[in-house]
């Protein structure tokens, strides 16, 4: 029940929208430094993996415009930059461990001159043999962790024994450069007592942390500005950390502002991106298409360092079953150590990543034993909770399917590997329905008769449903803070600890604090984050921005609002829960008065107008070396059919429809939710199609700018795109009941994958075992093999 326009619920735009499209939204390289401000660049390893023998750095030195040149030599001790592990020096000292790394930094007058400065340089390596794929680091036991990470449930012999019809095969997964509009930048400027850091990031409170440290100073002695991002999609969790202490060593050892931004090329070429791997499996199913049995190795290919590999491969494992229940299950996990970028963060952590072997696996059982791949979805979704979905469901929604009979009979809860309770899947509905929104049965058998008259078209179309865990692994990091202020002329000034980057947090938290407070949501003032004023923020990740920091700044409003209330009640003799807040007034006692006019009484009053609000997730609890309990507090849902074309002569292909209905829960803001969902599917599908990552034999990237590298443009939005939101509110106590939404649709784009499968299974009988990213190439190769088998 939505009373408030403009608040909570309303499909308001993105609060940066006009000056998003008017090229006037400041980003951190906008900002107008002093004139005495110094630009950086890295000069960057030739070679994947050498020992340092001579650095000869004169001509950088003698460079027009350059004012310092920094080694590793040039510290006591090399400032780190990882996130968690210790393992990546500022500058490589002594040791290169892949093409791109940072040998040394040039501080200039310029942007140009420093880059220009930074290849003048003459480097001696003693080169050592690189380590660049999966097989080659498994051979050499080239890994993080002493050895690969095993969960399991269940009897692996046993589920074999009970199936009919068993698959097995490997398929590779490429990884994916973030590119994120806006690349990676930071400048510090230097304050009395330490820095000011203004960087493109989503993790400032780390910022702040690695630069304290690098400078031997106290946290609080250095304050983290962002006011937004042009995109981090992950790619800004940890590999800003190194543009930001960069300038904050320059800032302070010149007293001179210092920006850093990496061009295009050279971020490509230093940032890690998505982790690639191999997934190698073996599931068996039964007469009825129920998994019995599956065995899943994920061989990941994690980089030059640690960073947030442990972390991401875990999540991949936990979502190794996707949407479905399977008794007996084995994953295994291969943290392998390359000498290529430090793989990290990218939309869905991992999730993706464990996701699309298990479609794989549906869509290969599907193919072995001639049955759709919907009806083995179906034989096999978690659960419905026996008499757990509200009565009062979405209007429209088909009714339970035989499975959610089969379960509510049962009366029981699955749990996942993990063991968690799966206590509010609807995959069952939320598959019915989209499948019969989009009339997929009768388009599928359709298509199946167009492809017999197309000798070189062939069309395909495939489900891919998605159920996706909402919390971060590492259970601390679920917790907010914010701070609101409302001022003596009713204005109100919000700050959160989510950073901005187009995904519309700003917008969702101001709305959520406009709820509280009667007011629309243009009369919350935004505000960047800042470390000065919310301490100890968690990354905005894990697509928790929004429930954590929403609750949190509800928090903070509540309590200012019950202390407006109270000093009413008092003034009016009335109890204090019969004040109400509304379209901008205050009503008590039968009167009604403005909120700012509230807002000055209370002022005057001497109580206080201000508060900090803090929120911790509760519920969960994990234990990752044994792979137990419940990581996350709840599951979105959502689900894709996805219909394409592809050219059986050139490989060539296209995405012409797509379908979605996407779980949101109650819906924060629904226009920001179905742009989150059209971003992520087409990203996703971006991911799994166009989008190829391509080392030489040396290690070097070469695809390292658009030229090379194909994301999808415009155009490659699918023709035809229905995106819908499933509108049940969450069944945990969320803020406004939603559910988060930036990370889970991204894995609607394995539809796109699945449906050129099922297009390459009109060109003959084999199994087409297509890997990705299904390039035009590898299309091509896929149909020479499923015609001649
Ligand atoms: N949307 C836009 N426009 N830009 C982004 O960088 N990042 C994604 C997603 N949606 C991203 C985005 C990622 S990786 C995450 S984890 C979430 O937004 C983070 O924001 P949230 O937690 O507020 O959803
Ligand atoms: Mo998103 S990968 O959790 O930043």
């Amino acid at each position: 029940m939505r009373k408030q326009a403009g608040a909570l619920g309303a499909a308001l735009p993105h609060d940066s929208a006009p000056l998003h499209v008017t090229g006037r939204a400041p980003y951190v390289d906008d900002l107008k430094l002093p004139g005495d401000a110094l630009h950086l660049a890295f000069g960057l390893s030739t070679v994947a993996h050498a020992e340092i023998e001579a650095l000869d750095l004169s001509a950088v030195r003698a460079a027009p415009g350059v004012v310092l040149v920094l080694t590793a030599q040039d510290f006591d001790h090399v400032p780190d930059v990882s996130p968690v592990a210790g393992d990546e020096p500022l500058l490589a000292d002594g040791t290169v461990h892949y093409l791109g790394q940072a040998v040394f930094l040039v501080a200039a007058t310029s942007h140009l001159a420093a880059r220009k400065a930074a290849r003048l340089a003459k480097v001696t390596y003693r080169e050592r043999p690189a380590i660049l794929t999966v097989e080659e680091a498994l051979a050499a036991g080239s890994r993080f962790e002493t050895g690969p990470i095993t969960w399991a449930r269940g009897d692996l012999s046993t589920g074999f024994a009970a199936a009919k019809t068993v698959v097995e095969g490997e398929m590779e997964v490429g990884g994916q450069e973030h590119f994120y509009l806006e690349g990676q930048v930071a400048a510090a400027i230097p304050t009395e007592d330490g820095v000011q850091v203004m960087a493109s990031t989503q993790h400032p409170t780390e910022i702040q942390h690695k630069v304290a440290h690098a400078l031997h100073l106290p946290m609080a002695a250095v304050r983290v500005e962002m006011r937004r991002m042009g995109g981090g999609f992950g790619g800004k969790e940890s590999q800003g950390n190194a543009l930001a202490v960069a300038c904050a060593v320059v800032a302070s050892r010149t007293g001179r502002p210092a920006k850093m931004r990496y061009d295009r090329d050279d971020d490509m070429m230093i940032t890690g991106k998505r982790h690639d791997l191999k997934i190698r499996y073996r599931a068996g199913c039964d007469a009825q298409g129920r998994i019995t049995a599956m065995e899943v190795v994920h061989l990941m290919r994690c980089g030059w360092s640690q960073d947030l590999s442990l972390a991401v491969a875990d999540r991949a494992m936990l979502h190794a079953d996707n949407a479905y229940f399977i008794p007996n299950i084995r994953i295994e996990s291969h943290r392998l150590k390359t000498n290529t970028q430090s793989a990290t963060a990218y939309r869905g952590f991992g999730g993706p990543q464990g996701i699309v072997g298990m479609e794989r696996i549906i869509d290969h059982l599907a193919h072995a034993t001639g049955r759709d791949p919907v009806a083995i979805m179906q034989a096999n979704f978690y659960a419905e909770r026996p008499g757990g979905s509200p009565a009062k469901a979405s209007p429209g929604v088909s009714p339970p399917g035989p499975q959610d009979i089969s379960a509510k009979l049962k009366g029981e809860v699955q749990t996942t590997q993990y063991g968690m309770e799966v206590e509010d899947s609807v995959s069952g509905r939320l598959v019915g329905k989209l499948l019969a929104d989009c009339d997929y049965h009768a388009r599928k058998a359709a298509i199946a008769e167009w492809n017999a008259g197309s000798p070189v078209l062939k069309r395909g179309i495939a489900v891919t449903p998605v159920k996706f865990g909402i919390s971060f692994t590492l259970t601390f990091l679920n917790q907010a803070g914010a701070l609101v202020h409302v001022y003596q002329d009713g204005s109100v000034h919000l700050s959160h600890g989510g950073t901005e980057m187009g995904q519309g947090l700003n917008q969702k938290v101001a709305q959520v604090v406009a709820e509280v407070f009667g007011l629309s949501a243009r009369d919350i003032q935004i505000t960047a984050a800042d470390t000065g004023k919310v301490p100890n923020t968690s990354a905005t990740a894990a697509s928790s921005g929004s429930d954590l920091n929403g609750k949190a700044a509800e928090a903070a409003a509540l309590t200012i609002r019950a202390r407006m209330a109270e000093f009413l009640a008092g003034k009016y003799g009335v109890a204090a829960d019969t004040v109400r807040f509304k379209g901008g007034e205050v009503l008590v006692a039968g009167e009604s008065h403005a909120f700012a006019r509230v807002a000055e009484w209370v002022w005057q009053a001497r109580i206080s107008l201000s508060s900090t609000g803090f929120y911790a997730t509760p519920k969960i609890t994990w234990d990752r070396v044994r792979g137990q309990g419940r990581p996350f507090l709840y599951f979105a849902y959502g689900a894709a059919v996805t219909e394409v074309v592809i050219d059986t002569l050139t490989g060539e292909n296209r995405i012409l429809r797509t379908d979605i209905l996407h779980d949101c829960g109650r819906s924060l803001n629904p226009a920001l939710d179905i742009g989150q969902v059209e971003g992520a599917y087409v990203q996703g599908a971006g991911w799994l199609t166009t989008e190829e990552l391509v080392w030489d034999a040396k290690g070097r990237l070469a695809t390292h700018a658009p030229s090379t590298y194909k994301i999808p443009a415009v155009s490659d939005r699918p023709a035809i795109f229905n995106v819908a939101l499933w509108t049940e509110p969450n069944q945990e106590d969320t803020v406004g009941k939603s559910k988060a939404v930036g990370e889970p649709p991204f894995n609607l784009g394995i539809s796109a994958l699945m449906a050129l499968s099922h297009a390459l299974s009109f060109c003959g009988t084999a199994y087409p075992a297509l890997d990705a990213p299904a390039t035009a190439e590898r299309v091509l190769m896929a149909v020479e093999r499923v015609r001649h088998g």
